[in-house]
């Protein structure tokens, strides 16, 4: 068990020196939006599967849900398209082409397109002789394939790394990072990476992650099920010590994509990784199929108050602080600050997989928390449930988790004793 104070004390102490990021202005914080790969993957036969193959008219449709169903307004503006949407081979004069009966009208008219829907337009590509699913990659061709993204008006470049030498990553993805600075055209550099070094048992430099991308892949891929959600997140508490200093404004960790609203994950386990990302302060990009997102799965989606917590302006991410009886503890310092004293958002999540809800109690004391003031507390999910005042670090907070569910607080330091009721309870039950 790692002690509650200890970690945030740490995570403060880097939150205050900074780390310096990629200097384009962007990605202050997580990006929003849409994926095509964990849902689409690489289906290429439009025929069979007219609406589900990865052609120009799955990403128009794409952002025409993200605006219409109000996705967009949450903040989710990024239509990203994945691996699979390139012609075999290059142009006669050595540009990348995308394949031209799936993108009929070129890849330039649907950024336009997407750019009409008040949206931002990402592309994917791999630093390798090869993309993943063996489409043209850009090495030896990186100068004219980013002045390419930059005449199709990219604004999202993630960058893959199949079919590369692994060692040679370090020099070539900052080059790479600088050819699209050269171009002029500010766009958001998604690296993978770490993630292949990291698979390789390499020593990662992730100073230079932070320095020359905007978020970078640190693990494996996701998959639609709880266990591989887990396992991420199992990961990324392992390596928080490692990890979690260099993500900040303009530089992010990357989890992976959002499984929510597909055939994998509970309405329970979807509130579950949406916490997680939230603390992880990790990019949100959601990977399903938009028009057949079940209502309760999209409140979840467009919960304001948890997206609010992953956009925190502060960009600090969070870590787990406990792991005790099946029962996990997230934590994740946010705004407002008062006398040095941070707000956080507590993620308590029940790793059990059956069984009743199980009952935890902690002190706010024993969460970290330092503020003698008092905090308001307010649970995410269950809005309606009350805001809890608290004058004391002692009190106990009782929740009930439900099985590979969640109960996701927000902890807001006060500048004054509060006298509501709660005050003068032991314990407050959540
Ligand atoms: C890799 C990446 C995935 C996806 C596929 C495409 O596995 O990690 O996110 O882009 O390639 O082939």
């Amino acid at each position: 068990m790692i002690h509650g104070i200890l970690l945030p004390c740490l995570i403060v102490l880097v939150a205050v020196q900074g780390i310096r990021g990629l200097n384009n202005g962007l990605a202050l914080t997580p990006p929003m939006g849409w994926l095509a790969w964990q849902r689409y993957r690489c289906i290429t036969d439009c025929e069979t599967y007219p609406d589900e193959c990865v052609s120009e008219q799955l990403f128009m449709k794409a952002a025409d849900l993200l605006v219409s169903e109000g996705y967009a307004a949450a903040g989710y503006n990024y239509v990203i398209v994945d691996d699979c949407w390139l012609a075999k081979t290059r142009s006669a004069d050595g540009k990348l082409q995308a394949d031209e009966k799936r993108f009929p009208n070129g890849i330039k008219a649907l950024s336009d397109y997407v750019h009409s829907k008040g949206l931002k337009f990402g592309l994917y590509e791999d630093w390798g002789n090869k993309t993943c699913a063996g489409y043209p990659g850009v090495l030896g061709h990186e100068e004219t394939d980013a002045k390419t993204f930059a005449e199709w008006e990219v604004d999202y470049v993630k960058l893959d790394g199949c079919y590369s030498n692994v060692r040679l990553m370090d020099k070539g993805y900052p080059e790479f990072g600088k050819h699209l600075n050269n171009t002029g055209r500010p766009m958001v550099y998604s690296c993978s990476w770490p993630a292949y070094q990291e698979e390789k048992g390499m020593l990662i430099n992730y100073a230079s992650m932070a320095k020359h991308c905007n978020l970078w892949r640190n693990y494996d891929d996701i998959d639609d099920s709880w266990d591989s959600m887990i396992k991420i997140a199992d990961y990324f508490a392992l390596k928080q010590e490692f990890w979690a200093k260099f993500a900040g404004p303009g530089h992010w960790n990357d989890p992976d994509m959002l499984l929510i609203g597909n055939f994998g994950l509970s309405y329970e386990q979807s509130k579950t990784q949406m916490a997680i990302w939230a603390i992880l302060a990790a990019p949100l990009l959601m990977s399903n199929k938009l028009s057949d997102v079940r209502p309760e799965f999209k409140a979840i989606l467009q919960n304001k108050e948890v997206i609010k917590v992953n956009q925190d302006r502060l960009g600090i991410q969070g870590t787990r602080v406990f792991k005790d009886k099946g029962i996990d503890i997230w934590t994740r310092p946010i705004e407002p600050v008062r006398n040095g004293h941070f707000s956080y958002a507590v993620a308590f999540v029940n790793r059990r997989v059956d069984g009743a809800p199980y009952a935890y109690n902690i002190t706010l004391q024993d969460l970290g928390l330092t503020n003698n003031e008092g905090y308001t507390i307010q649970n995410l999910y269950d809005q309606e449930n009350g805001l809890f005042c608290f004058n004391t670090l002692k009190t106990l907070v009782k929740v009930r988790v439900i099985p590979s569910g969640v109960v996701f607080l927000r902890i807001n330091v006060e500048s004054s004793k509060c006298d509501q009721d709660t005050t003068k309870k032991k314990y407050v039950f959540i």
